[in-house]
């Protein structure tokens, strides 16, 4: 009798667990956070007419940029800024290109409830979720409770944060081997942390700074996106933007909030003269000159270096 009570109370459990739970891997339920956040991430029941998921366009092999200079949403409508690739995303302290958004978890929301980007309310999300046999097993294995949109914003931002790479040519060269980077990246590094002053802002191990500067892309005519001071009212924050990381540029072209770039030896040319582009910019931070006097060759050198920090994930 007792023995058979053992089996009912430890046995029967273990076993009944088990198989559920290879039921659900072989359904393809997510088992973790991290694999749920992915299946969402990938998912186009997102979006309100089940056309684009996240990763239309955060696009993987694009170190999670998009190839425009501003993408299209669900309906075919433009983003007002260009999409920024996600690695790495969880060290910053604010999301978006003017910081309106406090981390992953907060910023999930917007592009599920941006009438261009994923048109959705928060209800009918809910709803969906809810009806949907696989996401609700995968929300009650994992949070034991029914798909709501924080335990969704909790999800994705969970893959978010596993999407981290620090094996670019520059992390082997800073380890050691003096191989890694060519000789002219090594020179561009030079001129990165030297005279071209790209590091006054570009720190960190991500080479950002979670800062507002504005280097110039603001006239209030056709460059019109005033940036940060939309969110934070602060006249010096006109036409400035979080400085962005730098990993990865070789995958996120174009380049800046705008995808005014299209090519990394195009950002070079703009540091160098910026008045050759923009001569009636408002409220440049001092830190840009007016003219770097880099050659040729050292801009190409710099270049190098941009392109040495791209993670070899990216390139088997
Ligand atoms: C229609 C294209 C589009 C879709 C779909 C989209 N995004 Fe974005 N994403 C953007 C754009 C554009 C920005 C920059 C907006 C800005 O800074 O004002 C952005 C910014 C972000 C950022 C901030 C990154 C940073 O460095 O600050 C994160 C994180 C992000 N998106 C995650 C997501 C997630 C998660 C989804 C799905 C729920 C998603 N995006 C869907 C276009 C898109
Ligand atoms: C005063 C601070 C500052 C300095 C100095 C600076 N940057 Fe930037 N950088 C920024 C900001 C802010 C942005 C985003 C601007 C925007 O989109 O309007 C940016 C954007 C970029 C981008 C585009 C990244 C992307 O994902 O679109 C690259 C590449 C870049 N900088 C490289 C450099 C290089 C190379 C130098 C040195 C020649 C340099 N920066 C000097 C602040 C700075």
């Amino acid at each position: 009798m007792f023995r058979l009570r053992k089996v009912f109370l430890y046995v029967v459990p273990i076993f009944w667990a088990s198989a559920v739970l290879l039921f659900a891997a072989d359904k393809g339920i997510p088992q973790n956070e991290v694999e749920l956040g992915r299946k969402l991430f990938f998912d186009p029941i997102l979006s309100k007419n089940r056309s684009l998921s996240c990763a239309g366009c955060h696009i993987p092999n694009r170190a999670f940029s998009d190839t425009m200079p501003l993408s299209r949403g669900f309906d075919g409508g433009l983003t007002l800024r260009n999409t920024p690739g996600l690695v790495s995303a969880s060290s910053r302290t604010l999301m978006f290109w003017d910081g309106r958004a406090e981390n992953l978890e907060a910023q999930v929301i917007h592009p599920l409830t941006h009438p261009v980007e994923m048109g959705m309310n928060a209800a009918d999300m809910e709803k969906r979720l809810r009806n949907d046999p696989a996401y609700k097993a995968a929300f009650r294995h994992i949070y034991r409770a029914v798909p709501s949109v924080a335990l969704l914003s909790k999800a994705i931002a969970a893959y978010e944060r596993s999407l981290e790479w620090y094996d670019a040519p520059f992390d082997r060269f800073m380890f050691g081997d003096t191989n890694a980077m060519s000789p002219a990246a090594q020179r561009g590094r030079d001129l990165f942390i030297g005279k071209a002053g790209c590091f006054d802002c570009h720190f960190s191990p991500d080479f950002t700074a979670d800062e507002y500067r504005n280097i110039g892309l603001f006239n209030g005519k056709n460059w019109n996106d005033s940036g940060r001071i939309r969110i934070s009212g602060k006249p010096e924050d006109l036409g400035s933007f979080r400085v962005p990381g730098l990993r990865n540029l070789s995958l996120t072209a174009p380049y800046m909030h705008n995808g005014a770039f299209p090519t990394l030896e195009a950002v070079v040319a703009y540091y160098n003269k910026p008045d050759d582009h923009v001569p009636d910019a408002i409220n440049r931070d001092a830190l840009i000159k007016p003219n770097l006097n880099l050659k040729a060759e050292e801009q190409a050198d710099l270049v190098a270096f941009l392109k040495a920090l791209t993670s070899s994930h990216f390139n088997p």
